[in-house]
């Protein structure tokens, strides 16, 4: 595994892997792997000849009051696990790189950006944009890699790569969970043995409103109050959001249906954790575009 740190190496190794004319893949990540990200490597290389990662906590992307600072850094694990993978390069530059002094071009996806996570965190999702647009232009990928975990994120990518014609494939990878339910996620690291057992809200509370949605259920406020039912009995979980969109605009519904997706993110202790189910059909193709694939 090539390890590149700068702008100019990155460009110049993969332009002398499109030149070679093999199919690229790339899976983009801020590090603290865990078997989540590793999925999305693995699919990229049954799917790729060339599998490019990134690892860069981008600063652009965390508030002032968020986490940056303490976001688990665990860059030589990370190496030897990707590298273990077989993945072909790994880009892994600091933000002076990513953002030298002056630079001043963001990436906005107007409206879904503030929408979801969007709207709790304002300013997240143009600060995931413009990254992931900048890495895109590095790496030049035919296909890139995403996880079903972060369901906004890909709505708003989708947008940014239609809307900017970037010749990229988006590829969304199912949610990859511990053995009870939790998905994996980075800042699972945060919390303490307590927390670990209230985390089980989030995914309780999709269980329960998949089960009801099974059984014929489909007004949206019945289902949002089923999961509202399964924090309240988890008092120490505090609510961020619990809703049902349509995945492509981030948009309400009234009338739940197959391929909508119900999303919830919910404050344990001082971790935020996100999770979220899409309606009634795993390997879903998303609504609206052919680029978005759920691999199984
Ligand atoms: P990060 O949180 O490191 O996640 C990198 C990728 O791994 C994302 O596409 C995310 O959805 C996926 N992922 C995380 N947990 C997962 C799980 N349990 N199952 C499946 N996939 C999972 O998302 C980001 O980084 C950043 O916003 C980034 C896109 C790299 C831009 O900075």
């Amino acid at each position: 595994m090539q390890i590149l740190k700068t702008v100019a190496e990155m460009k110049a190794a993969c332009r002398a892997i499109s030149r070679t004319e093999k199919k690229s893949g790339f899976v983009p990540t801020m590090g603290a792997l865990h078997a989540g990200h590793i999925s999305l490597v693995r699919t990229a290389r049954q799917q790729c000849d060339v599998v490019a990662a990134s690892i860069f906590v981008n600063p652009v992307q965390f508030a002032p009051n968020e986490d940056l600072a303490k976001y688990p850094r665990t860059l030589q694990e990370d190496c030897r696990m990707l590298e273990a993978e077989g993945v072909d390069l790994l880009f892994t530059p600091d933000a002076a790189e990513m953002y030298p002094t002056g630079a001043s071009t963001v990436v906005n996806v107007a409206a879904l950006s503030g929408r979801l996570d969007g709207a709790s965190r304002p300013g997240h999702f143009q600060g995931v944009a413009t990254v992931v647009a900048k890495l895109f232009h590095i790496v030049a990928p035919d296909k890139a890699y995403f996880g079903q975990k972060d369901a906004a994120q890909v709505a708003v990518l989708r947008q940014m790569v239609r809307d900017l014609d970037m010749d990229v494939a988006l590829i969304v990878c199912p949610i990859v969970r511990e053995t009870d339910g939790l998905a994996l996620s980075s800042r699972n690291r945060y919390l303490g043995a307590a927390e670990r057992q209230q985390a089980l809200a989030l995914q309780r509370s999709l269980q329960q409103v998949e089960r009801l949605f099974a059984q014929g259920e489909r007004s949206s406020k019945k289902l949002i109050a089923a999961a509202q039912q399964v924090f309240a009995a988890e008092p120490a979980a505090r609510v961020d959001y619990i809703t049902l969109v349509d995945w492509a605009t981030l948009l309400q519904v009234e009338i739940a249906a197959p391929g909508h997706l119900f999303a919830v993110a919910a404050w344990i202790g001082a971790t935020r954790l996100i999770d979220n189910v899409i309606l009634s059909r795993p390997g879903f193709l998303a609504s609206g575009g052919d680029e978005v694939k759920v691999v199984e």
